[in-house]
């Protein structure tokens, strides 16, 4: 079974992970919130201020049951997405889920520098983005922490990463 699934905070380089994994393993690379931007016609930021956060939760869970259909893949999922709905169940289901995680303090310094617009962390700086990360990322651990795999990006080696996934996927039965 060949569909990875990277989760993680915002910031936790999901992305990043995401286009390095595809290029090594030679597995073709899906970001779930471009996916659903590509689907939608609108951005993240317009599908919030236009549907509220249920409205996205609903259109990301819908577009994650889409792309858990998806053979080869490796899916670089939104933050909030495992947190919602059944969507970690789904994912352990289908696929080997990787949680990223990197400490608090590299989690702010990215999304300090990061051009992407992120409607949940609009306008923070520094002195509310360390208290923010905290708190929702405490909140969000017990999802995270269901994926099969937890990793510190900055302390394992992309090697290493993909050995570990390796071991995870399930032999492909011959018929
Ligand atoms: C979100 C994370 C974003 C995006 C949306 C909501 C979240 O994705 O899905 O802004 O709830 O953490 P990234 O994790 O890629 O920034």
């Amino acid at each position: 079974m060949d569909r990875i699934y990277l989760i993680g905070f915002m910031g936790s380089g999901k992305s990043r992970m995401g286009r390095e994994l595809s290029k090594k393993m030679n597995i073709q690379n899906i970001d779930l919130d471009k996916f659903i931007e590509s689907s939608m016609f609108m951005t993240v930021p317009e599908i919030f201020e236009k549907y509220g956060e249920d409205g996205f939760r609903k259109i990301e869970h819908e577009k994650l049951k889409e792309l858990s259909e998806f053979e080869n893949v490796i899916i670089s999922t939104g933050g909030g997405a495992p947190c919602f709905y059944d969507n970690m169940k789904l994912m352990n289901k289908t696929g080997v889920t990787v949680f990223l995680n990197p400490t608090i303090d590299m989690l702010v310094y990215r999304l300090l520098r990061s051009k992407n617009k992120r409607p949940l962390i609009d306008g923070l700086g520094k002195e509310e983005l360390t208290p923010f990360v905290k708190e929702k990322l405490n909140d969000r651990l017990p999802y995270y922490e269901k994926a099969m795999l937890n990793i510190d990006p900055n302390e394992v080696k992309t090697k290493k990463i993909i050995k570990k996934i390796t071991k995870k996927m399930k032999p492909v039965k011959k018929a």
